[in-house]
């Protein structure tokens, strides 16, 4: 028999659901186990996808010598608390966005990751999208020039009752930047592959009664003078109206949006795709997920290179906590 990658995962959330079809769907892979400390979601996650083994304790878990990558899907200020004790257990990590709330957290599990030889991985999974794939590509040759601006920009809306649960933390959900942007703020330094020089951020907490942003406005200037915006907010009454990214480059302008960067809404200049690229998809997460399995399971199974790291990732988060930095200070911060 074929060998297979063995998951376990801790967190049955909103979020568990897409690990599991993932690890479902992919014959090179099997979910052994879930763990929860709400006993109800766990039964009911068990039954829904007849799952082996439920934990209650984490440290179960990841005792269990049957599993191989451990999928935190937890909130996000438990990651790297639970991404450092999975990895003393000798596994692998799957963490899901955002490694940490703070970079000297995340710097500390990448670290542990590279002395144990444990491969941990984050999960930005609209890298795999499409027209992100084929944009990379174009950027990557040349064949849009210097990118001069790139804008990400965040319109959704989340009511109170979102917020009054761990989103509405500081030291659990993050705020604006590290909790609902990041995927953008990750897009733009994916797509830009350069380093940012400087950052300035400003912050508000407008339509919600929480003790953390749900608005924040960042400029950027990369080491090459090219502008980078970021705008987001969880303030576009009634719902979501966009979460886009657009470059402005020497030779062509293109916008990719949709629900979950899937669709191109225009790409004019150079090396327009020549056939349809994305799709029309209904949900925030969209439906790379599954690549993202699939990337981990080629790592461990045949040696490939994993696609985003713990340690990439870092960059990320370095930016959002000078962001944060620059709005408490009201001041322009240059980035080592
Ligand atoms: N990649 C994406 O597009 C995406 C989308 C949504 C959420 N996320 C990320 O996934 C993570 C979870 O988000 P969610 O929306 O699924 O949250 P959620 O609140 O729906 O689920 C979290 C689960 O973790 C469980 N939990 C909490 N503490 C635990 C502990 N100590 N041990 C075991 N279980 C524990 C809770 O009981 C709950 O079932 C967050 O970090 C979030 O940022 C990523």
């Amino acid at each position: 028999m074929k060998k297979k990658v063995r998951f376990g995962l801790v967190g049955c959330g909103r979020i568990s659901k897409r690990h599991i079809l993932s690890i479902k769907r992919n014959p090179c892979a099997e979910l052994v186990a879930i763990c929860d400390i709400d006993k109800e979601k766990l039964k009911r996650t068990q039954r829904e996808y007849n799952i082996k083994e439920a934990y209650t304790k984490f440290e179960d878990l990841i005792n269990d010598k049957a599993i191989d990558v451990i999928n935190i899907c937890t909130p996000s200020g438990i990651h790297p608390q639970m991404v450092i004790e999975s990895i003393k257990k000798g596994k692998h990590v799957l963490c899901e966005k955002p490694l940490s709330l703070n970079y000297l957290e995340g710097v500390k599990a990448a670290d542990i990751s590279k002395k144990k030889n444990r491969h941990l991985f984050v999960c930005f999974q609209n890298r795999y999208n499409e027209p992100i794939v084929y944009l990379k590509e174009v950027l990557k040759n040349g064949g849009l020039g210097k990118i001069l601006v790139i804008t990400a920009t965040v319109r959704w809306y989340r009511d109170d009752a979102y917020y009054s649960d761990w989103h509405g933390s500081r030291d659990m959900g993050g705020g604006i930047l590290f909790n609902q942007a990041v995927h953008y703020v990750d897009m733009l330094l994916y797509l830009m592959n350069k380093k940012p020089k400087s950052v300035f951020c400003e912050r508000k907490t407008l339509g919600h009664n929480i003790k953390i942003d749900d608005a924040a406005v960042v400029s950027i200037i990369f080491q090459d003078n090219s502008i980078g915006l970021i705008e987001a907010s969880t303030l576009s009454y009634p719902k979501n109206m966009e979460g886009s990214i657009t470059l402005q480059c020497e030779k062509g302008t293109v916008k990719i949006g949709g629900e979950a960067l899937n669709e191109i809404i225009y790409w004019e200049g150079k090396n327009k795709p020549t056939r349809a690229i994305g799709s029309k998809i209904e949900n925030v997460y969209g439906e790379s997920h599954s690549k993202v399995i699939e990337n981990i399971v080629n790592v461990l199974l045949k040696k490939s290179r994993p696609f985003c790291s713990g340690k990439e990732s870092l960059k990320v988060i370095e930016l959002i906590e000078k962001a944060y930095e620059s709005s408490i200070k009201s001041k322009r911060l240059l980035l080592k």
